[in-house]
């Protein structure tokens, strides 16, 4: 149970602690608001008319029915712990709340509303006209109604005292069965591979092989980012109070979280074809119902929320503005930064020995080598799908030492071993930011600043310059000493009760030398050999002379080497795996 415990939670920590600060002026403000039906066309829907408090901010229906009576394709997501969030909407269109909230009332099947007319309908009711100079200083505009509700949606927070929290430290608060659950959710089950850190999601999409409904597939993320994989997958959704907010998936195809976790034990609609990441997992009855009970033990106290009554409406006919622009969202990174299609080095068909499974240098050769299904351990850890620090950690350094652009150093990366990063692409786009923050903090020097900035405000998207400013500052002032680094992170921005995870995950990132001091107890995989490698390369680096590495390949690839370097780097996991077949190192 301990350890299970201890995998959910391990990271994602800065994600999740920082609260932003709004006005409550601004937050009360958002409240009216988001209970007015003046938000919708003909005044008969607010935003609580689908996100309703009694029903944990949804509305219990399968799929959304909009101002107009049109029933929408997707089901209604709680607003429960959105500070939690990195991406909005099922598929993830919306990177920023602010950004997000004026979607619903323009949307012609949710409120079909327009901007101006309800600008001007908000300017036309005195009290509305008061509480908007309270909390701005001026009048209503598009942009200061996204900033009261987004305002008002962050005072929408669970505390951590589920019976899943609180068990942590007090067995007692943890039913039996629910803890039987846990441990199948962290093993068995294999949920943690998407369903992890405090909010239970890793922010990343998939498609889980849902049959589609009659009238169509939904595109999901291929909508807003047409990569590969990316068509039927959505955002994994959180768990938090998740036996409230039934049913279930984008399309509430699920009446109950009996229903899910029975989806989940076939292993999907479509098991065994290898093309979705679920497999059967011959969960047994009792063991379906502690998954459940698990489930069930991750409802926290609801924030109680007063109910405003609208204002009345304004006599008169009222005055007409010109559209206020909304935000308009954060430029995705540029076109260039995306890797080149992966030219060469298709897999090898028909590689049978192990020593051309090496050779060959692929996942899918070794896999064919060891006559290994793609659930065999070795495989999925070199796929990536075990969430394993070492093998992420690997790739980071891999990416750190290379002194271009990451996504270069990926398609480098990749070809050698496609399977450590399931996707180039996704990381490219999603992580591309917070790769650079992690290469910038691996390798301090003169591109930290703006770097570690501009990946934290990605990647955090509630943080200020300010904040950025304040982080990057104890990141760049500590670098080799992670648990003052995180001491100076806290009470602000860290739960201190995140402390050992910050020390362990910076550690990870920047003090490599300090993770050696500490001995392997802090990070197993900082163990006497690698720190001797380590230590190798920042005398190499001290010296600037490459030729101090010798022949250690991780020393030469840190000194800032080549693709063939990065990539012999990844090999040399492979060619580890190979050499120690029935170790499943
Ligand atoms: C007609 C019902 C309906 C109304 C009215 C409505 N929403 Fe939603 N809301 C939805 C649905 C459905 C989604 C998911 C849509 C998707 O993913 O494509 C959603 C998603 C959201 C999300 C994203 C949550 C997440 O976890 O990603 C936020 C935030 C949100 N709505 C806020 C609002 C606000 C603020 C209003 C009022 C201005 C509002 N909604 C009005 C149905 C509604
Ligand atoms: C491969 C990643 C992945 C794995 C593994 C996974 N999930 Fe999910 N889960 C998702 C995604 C993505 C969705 C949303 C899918 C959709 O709507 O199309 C989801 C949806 C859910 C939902 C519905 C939540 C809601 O609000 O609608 C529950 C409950 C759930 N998963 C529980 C589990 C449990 C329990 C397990 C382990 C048995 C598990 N998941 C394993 C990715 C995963």
């Amino acid at each position: 149970v301990a350890e299970a415990y201890a995998r959910v939670d391990g990271s994602y920590y800065l994600r999740f602690s920082k609260l932003p600060d709004f006005p409550a002026a601004q937050a009360d403000l958002g409240r009216r608001l988001f209970f007015d039906p003046r938000l919708s066309a003909g005044g008969t829907l607010s935003c609580a008319g689908c996100h309703q408090p009694a029903r944990a901010w949804t509305d219990g229906r399968a799929r959304a029915r909009g101002a107009g009576g049109r029933t929408l394709a997707r089901n209604t997501p709680t607003l429960l712990d959105l500070r939690g969030h990195t991406l909005f909407f099922w598929d993830g269109r919306a990177a920023r709340l602010t950004d997000q909230v004026l979607i619903p009332v323009r949307s012609h099947a949710e409120m079909g509303q327009s901007l101006p007319d309800l600008i001007a309908g908000l300017r036309a009711v005195p009290a509305y006209e008061r509480d908007f100079r309270a909390a701005f200083g001026g009048p209503a505009t598009a942009d200061r109604v996204a900033r009261a509700l987004t305002a008002f949606l962050y005072t929408l927070n669970t505390p951590a005292d589920s019976p899943f929290d609180r068990g942590r430290t007090d067995p007692a608060a943890l039913s039996p069965a629910a803890r039987r659950g846990l441990v199948l959710f962290a093993g068995k089950g294999r949920c943690l591979l998407c369903h992890q850190g405090p909010m239970f999601t890793d922010h990343r999409f998939h498609n889980l092989g849902l049959k589609p409904r009659r009238g169509g597939a939904d595109p999901g993320r291929w909508a807003v980012a047409r990569v590969p994989g990316a068509f039927g997958a959505f955002l994994t959704p959180s768990l938090r109070n998740v036996a409230r907010t039934a049913p279930y998936m984008h399309d509430g195809r699920f009446k109950t979280l009996a229903q899910v976790v029975s989806f989940y034990n076939r292993g999907g609609d479509s098991p065994g074809t290898g093309v979705y990441p679920l497999r059967p997992l011959g969960l047994s009855r009792r063991e379906r119902k502690d998954l459940v009970a698990f489930l069930e033990s991750l409802n926290s106290t609801l924030p109680a929320v007063a109910v405003p009554a609208p204002y009345p409406a304004a006599p008169g006919r009222a005055p007409a503005v010109a559209e206020a622009d909304a935000t308009p969202p954060p430029p995705a990174p540029a076109a260039t930064d995306r890797p080149e299609p992966a030219d060469a080095a298709a897999p090898p068909r028909g590689a049978t020995t192990l020593a051309d499974a090496c050779r060959a240098g692929t996942v899918e050769a070794l896999a064919r080598a060891l006559g290994a299904g793609g659930d065999d351990p070795r495989v999925q850890l070199l796929r990536g799908e075990l969430y394993d620090q070492t093998v992420r950690v690997f790739v980071y350094r891999a990416l750190a030492a290379r002194s271009g652009a990451p996504c270069g150093a990926l398609a480098g990366l990749s070809r050698g071993s496609a399977g450590i990063l399931q996707s180039a692409d996704y990381f490219c786009r999603d992580w591309y930011h917070e790769l650079s923050f992690v290469r910038a903090a691996a390798e301090g020097g003169p591109g930290f600043g703006p770097a570690c900035r501009a990946g934290l405000r990605w990647s955090y998207r509630d943080f200020d310059a300010a904040d950025a400013r304040a982080v990057c500052g104890a990141v760049a002032g500590h670098l080799d000493d992670p648990a003052r680094l995180c001491a100076a992170l806290t009470p602000r921005y860290l739960d201190p009760r995140q402390l050992g995870a910050c020390e362990r995950e910076y550690a990870l990132l920047g003090g490599r030398a300090y993770a050696c001091a500490r001995g392997p107890r802090l990070l197993p995989e900082w163990n006497e050999r690698r720190c001797e490698e380590y230590t190798l390369y920042r005398r190499a680096r001290a010296a600037r002379d490459p030729a101090v590495c010798g022949s250690h390949a991780l020393c030469r690839a840190l000194m800032g080497g080549a693709a063939a370097e990065a990539d012999a780097v990844s090999r040399r996991v492979l060619a580890e795996a190979c050499r120690r077949p029935e170790s499943g190192s």
